[in-house]
């Protein structure tokens, strides 16, 4: 068994005690080398922030959201009614939990803690499942039947596991939410495991986010899939103009079939510096989590909090493992760079340990 389901009642009071509001951006700083932030470096690239720049001459008129909706749904095969434009991935989250009435809600962990957060926020209870290690692989089966809210991430943010879209589609059943954030489904080539063009599977939200892999995390843009009914429900939950023009034009404009073979472009070097990395952390000792499928590796240091603190006093930051659910300190997330600078960070590591 690689999993544990903890009564809500039970975890509770130990649940809470994590911090599920921290983030890698508060782990790095000036004159550090970010290995804690998972986005993109070099990001925005120079055509899109053109793009980005030029919309500033719009922003007398309020946002429309039309043509971005229409070029989001074409990208993944959907209809526009499909379609919920958001401020970030984070906003999705937030809409989900005010509007959702879940009677048991569960959140498969490790994963990005901004969903858990925004249904206790909302008023909900919680219950968490808990992917065990080496392999964090999902099943199923640890999923409580009667949960009619099922949240999860593919792949996922911190273990880098990319769950076999089977897998996670043997969560979906009439009667029950399944969310599947897919923020960093673009660092997969293809997309093979993407759930994000699937209308015949019941209760099914994919969350999108442009955040990571066009480096606009400042801008607030993502969006979400789901059946039009919620998604108007939803809609009616949003403030209005939520997203502002240049969000959309940047949506649109990450949705253009340039701009898709760019992003598949830059996945395939990334799988190549990520298994070069993985191998070198491997050689200084480190403990990987296996079959890594996205722009960050979890490892395993074993004492994590010295580690991290010698690290920052090398000039390096790393994202602490702590208050991912599921993890303790011995873990680390670390964002996967061009070679040349993981392979530094990964001899800094070796030294340390
Ligand atoms: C897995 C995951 N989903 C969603 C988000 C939030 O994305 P956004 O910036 O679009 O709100 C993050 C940000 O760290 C993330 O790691």
């Amino acid at each position: 068994m690689n999993h544990q389901v903890r009564p809500a009642e039970r975890g509770a009071d130990s649940e809470v005690d994590i911090d599920l509001r921290h983030h890698g951006d508060s782990e790095t700083g000036p004159g550090l080398l970010d290995f804690a932030v998972n986005v993109r470096t070099g990001t925005p690239p120079a055509w899109l922030a053109e793009r980005i720049a030029a919309s500033i001459t719009d922003l007398a008129t309020y946002p429309d959201p039309g043509s971005a909706r229409r070029a989001v749904a074409a990208r993944h095969g959907r209809d526009p009614a499909d379609v919920l434009l958001t401020a970030g991935a984070a906003e999705a989250f937030v809409l989900l939990a005010r509007v959702l009435r879940p009677r048991r809600a569960v959140v498969v962990h490790p994963q990005f803690t901004e969903p858990e957060a925004a249904l206790r926020a909302a008023g909900h209870r919680v219950e968490r499942v808990l992917l065990r290690p080496p392999g964090f692989l999902l099943d199923p089966e640890a999923v409580p039947e009667d949960a009619d809210l099922v949240m999860l991430g593919n792949p996922t943010n911190p273990t880098s596991v990319l769950h076999p879209a089977t897998v996670v589609t043997r969560l979906a059943r009439p009667g029950r939410t399944l969310v599947v954030d897919e923020a960093f489904a673009d660092c997969v080539p293809g997309e093979p495991e993407s759930v994000a063009g699937r209308r015949d599977t019941p209760g099914l939200v994919v969350v999108r986010s442009l955040t990571k892999t066009w480096g606009l995390a400042g801008l607030r843009a993502g969006y979400l899939l789901a059946a039009p009914d919620l998604v108007e429900r939803l809609a009616a939950a949003q403030p209005l103009w939520s997203v502002s023009t240049p969000a959309l034009v940047a949506t649109e404009a990450c949705c253009a079939p340039a701009a898709i073979a760019e992003a598949e472009q830059w996945a395939r070097q990334l799988a190549r510096d990520r298994e070069a990395f993985a191998e070198a952390l491997r050689a200084a000792g480190v403990c990987v989590t296996p079959a890594a499928a996205a722009s960050f590796l979890l490892v395993n240091v074993g004492d994590g909090n010295r580690v991290r603190a010698r690290l920052r006093d090398e000039g390096i930051a790393v994202r602490r493992g702590d208050t991912f659910p599921g993890l303790g300190s011995d873990w680390l997330r670390v964002a996967v760079r061009d070679e040349k600078t993981s392979l530094r960070m990964a001899r800094t590591l070796a030294k340390l340990l």
